[in-house]
């Protein structure tokens, strides 16, 4: 990171640990490819103590942009000058972005990208919906307004630990109809979406949550991606949900919404979902 200086081609990368295997690379060049964009896009791998000078010296040196991924986005909010409102609520960042005068603005598109893969490439109509929520970490954070900006009629948000769930509910409750409960206080009749925010999936495990949760007109989305459904969707699946969805949609529109805001351009997702997907 750092010693960009007087490269000609914009500096992007992504920011985490590990990274290694982030598919931002490769889709940040399709979008790039796709808007005939100059950049050069690469994976850094910081350890936490040494994010803020890491991060200092790829912007000095002239970078113009980062995605920043586990377990730095709440460093990244405390780093950028200015955060937007969405980025604020999230207490999260996803997209660095420098700006004319100098400043890095932080921005967190996790949130919109999951409502534009539920709404535009998934047809889902979420206003007057009852949407469940698995899980209260950062994850939950960067969905839950954007989720409520959808008008659902109620939307819960459950969690192993009870009291986590009610905290994250209450700080979003100005802006809809949130509450928080613990896993076994789940309502059990059918909820229309059922989103896993959890990191159960991570380590192949799933959320111990009612069967009654799900019915037959039940979508189960799961922010984890990967080439095999997570054991979420597959018990999903088995208790008869109408529909089981990987998360990949919306790693690529929360990519396509930070290229937006580097670039100007907002690039074609549908081809890059499909590439990545087969
Ligand atoms: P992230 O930024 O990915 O959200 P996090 O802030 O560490 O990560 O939060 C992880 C979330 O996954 C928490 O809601 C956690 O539940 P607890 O608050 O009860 O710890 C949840 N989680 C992790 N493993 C889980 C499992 N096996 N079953 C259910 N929930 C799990």
């Amino acid at each position: 990171m750092g010693g960009e200086t007087g490269t000609e081609v914009d500096q992007y990368g992504v920011v985490g640990h590990p990274v290694a295997r982030s598919r931002s690379p490769f889709i940040h060049g399709l979008f790039a490819k796709q808007t005939c964009q100059r950049l050069a896009y690469r994976l850094y791998d910081v350890m936490p103590d040494d994010f803020v000078m890491r991060v200092t010296g790829f912007f000095a040196g002239g970078g113009r942009g980062l995605n920043v991924t586990v377990p730095h986005k709440p460093a990244a909010a405390a780093f950028a000058h200015t955060l937007t409102p969405r980025a604020e609520q999230a207490r999260a960042v996803n997209t660095l972005a420098a700006q004319a005068d100098g400043s890095i603005l932080g921005d967190n598109t996790d949130g919109i990208g999951l409502v534009r893969d539920l709404t535009l490439n998934l047809g889902l109509v979420l206003a007057g919906s009852r949407v469940l929520i698995l899980g209260a970490g950062g994850a939950t954070r960067g969905i839950v307004a954007p989720l409520l900006d959808l008008a659902p009629d109620s939307l819960m948000i459950a969690n192993r630990t009870a009291d986590r769930a009610r905290v994250v509910a209450a700080s979003f409750a100005d802006l809809g109809p949130v509450k928080g409960c613990g896993f076994h206080e789940i309502e059990a009749h059918p909820w229309d979406l059922v989103v896993n925010a959890t990191a159960a999936s991570l380590t192949g495990g799933r959320p111990d949550i009612t069967p009654a949760a799900i019915g037959a007109n039940t979508i189960c989305y799961d922010l984890a991606y990967g080439h095999e459904p997570t054991a979420f969707l597959s018990w999903a699946l088995a208790e008869g949900a109408a529909g089981a969805h990987l998360g990949w949609g919306m790693l690529v529109e929360q990519a396509a919404e930070s290229f937006h805001l580097w670039r100007g351009v907002r690039p074609e997702t549908g081809p890059v979902l499909d590439v990545l997907k087969g």
